[in-house]
């Protein structure tokens, strides 16, 4: 029984609806587990925990493997067969009993699932992180490969190597590329020639302290993007002049990225960042795969929400005292979003963007 004074992320017995498990037509024939999603339910919001019970003869999925997500299951009442297989190798059998927990880490390409062959009803706990960029594999189901390469390709783990995220994007005006250890120098003075404007926005700004610093950070996204987790890019003019920053920010929850920017001074109102941002939304949706984009910014910030607005994302709301201002306060954060399925009718589709992976080759934006 709930009650008025419960904090929300308390769910009570019995207050989450159970619900069969199915895939998408044509291959929802089979019924899976009545799977109770806990973890939504109670606000979870990096992993998820769900409740499932699992009749005799039934299985909780097909064998699968997932590139950035990991998984976990504790029997709560068993027996159950764990089948699992190495990727490319043959498939084994064990049983797991009452209270025996087996976890899958992400990205080994080990394909699993659970199996009930009966007569009880076995009942797991269910567990699992979740990663915007993740991609499964179906070893075992050719048909469900071929259609989840048509209808979900961004989620497809087809061979061992991840999907490289892209390592540096062209538009017609710009070039966006990381910006390199040598160039540590040169974008500390940049940062700190721009430092005052920038102030009133983005509060790192009140304190761009050394050379060392900005190595520092340029050597950590360098690394966040091979492990694919945030890409920031310096905005250069073809000739090789900097004229800001552009990033994808793994600040928004799970299936989003927050895109963020700035410009010199002297570099600001000729659309360079709207095209710049156009094309990093169409790297995270259509070669990332995230179903969001997220834009925060300061409610008093006219010319960010300009960029917003000109490329087609919504204002969805005003969330009051979530970020820092820099100077010991906190200010309220306007967010709009452009989701993936909005994106092809949506301004920032307009630009032409090209994108490379880390070895040169060219990634193709495919459509979501
Ligand atoms: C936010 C910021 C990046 C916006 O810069 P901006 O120059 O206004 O944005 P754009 O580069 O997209 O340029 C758009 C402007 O260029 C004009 N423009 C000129 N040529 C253009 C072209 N070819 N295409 C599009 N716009 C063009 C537009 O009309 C618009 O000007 P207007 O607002 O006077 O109508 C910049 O003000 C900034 O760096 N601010 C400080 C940091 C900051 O606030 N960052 C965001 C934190 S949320």
């Amino acid at each position: 029984m709930s009650s008025p004074s419960d904090p929300p992320n308390i769910v009570r017995a019995g207050s989450v609806a159970a619900e069969e498990g199915r895939y998408p037509a044509p291959f929802d024939a089979e019924g899976l587990s009545f799977g109770r999603d806990l973890g939504r339910a109670a606000g979870s919001e990096r992993f998820g925990v769900w409740h499932e019970v699992l009749p005799p003869g039934r299985r909780t999925s097909r064998a699968h493997a997932h590139s950035d997500e990991e998984e976990a299951v504790y029997v709560l009442a068993g027996p159950v067969v764990l089948r699992w297989a190495p990727r490319g190798g043959a498939f084994t059998e064990s049983v797991l009993e009452t209270g025996d927990f087996v976890s899958f880490p992400a990205g080994t390409g080990v394909a699993h699932h659970l199996l009930n062959p009966g007569p009880g009803t076995a009942t797991l706990l269910v567990m699992g992180t979740r990663a915007s960029a993740d991609r499964c594999t179906y070893p075992e189901d050719p048909d469900l490969e071929v259609w989840r390469a048509e209808n979900r390709p961004q989620r497809c783990w087809l061979d061992e190597a991840p999907l490289p995220w892209p390592a540096r994007a062209a538009t017609p005006r710009l070039h966006l590329r990381p910006w390199q250890p040598h160039e540590a120098r040169a974008l500390w003075g940049f940062a700190r020639a721009n430092a005052e404007s920038l102030q009133p926005w983005m509060p790192w700004a009140w304190s761009v302290p050394s050379v060392s610093a900005y190595l520092g950070l340029v050597t950590d996204w360098a690394k966040a993007a091979l492990e694919r987790r945030e890409l920031v890019f310096g905005i250069f003019t073809p000739d090789g002049q900097p004229l800001g920053n552009v990033g994808l920010h793994p600040r928004g929850g799970p299936g989003s990225l927050e895109v963020g920017y700035w410009l010199a001074e002297s570099a600001r109102g000729r659309g360079y960042v709207t095209e710049a941002t156009a094309a990093m939304v169409q790297l995270a949706i259509r070669c990332i795969g995230v179903e969001r984009v997220e834009l925060h910014c300061h409610p008093e910030n006219q010319r960010s929400a300009a960029v917003a607005r000109r490329l087609g994302f919504t204002y969805e709301a005003t969330l009051p005292r979530r970020v820092a201002d820099g100077r010991g306060g906190r200010h309220d954060v306007m967010v709009h979003s452009l989701y993936a399925e909005q994106l092809d009718a949506s301004p920032a589709a307009a630009f032409g963007v090209r994108a490379w992976d880390p070895l040169g080759r060219v990634i193709t934006l495919a459509k979501p």
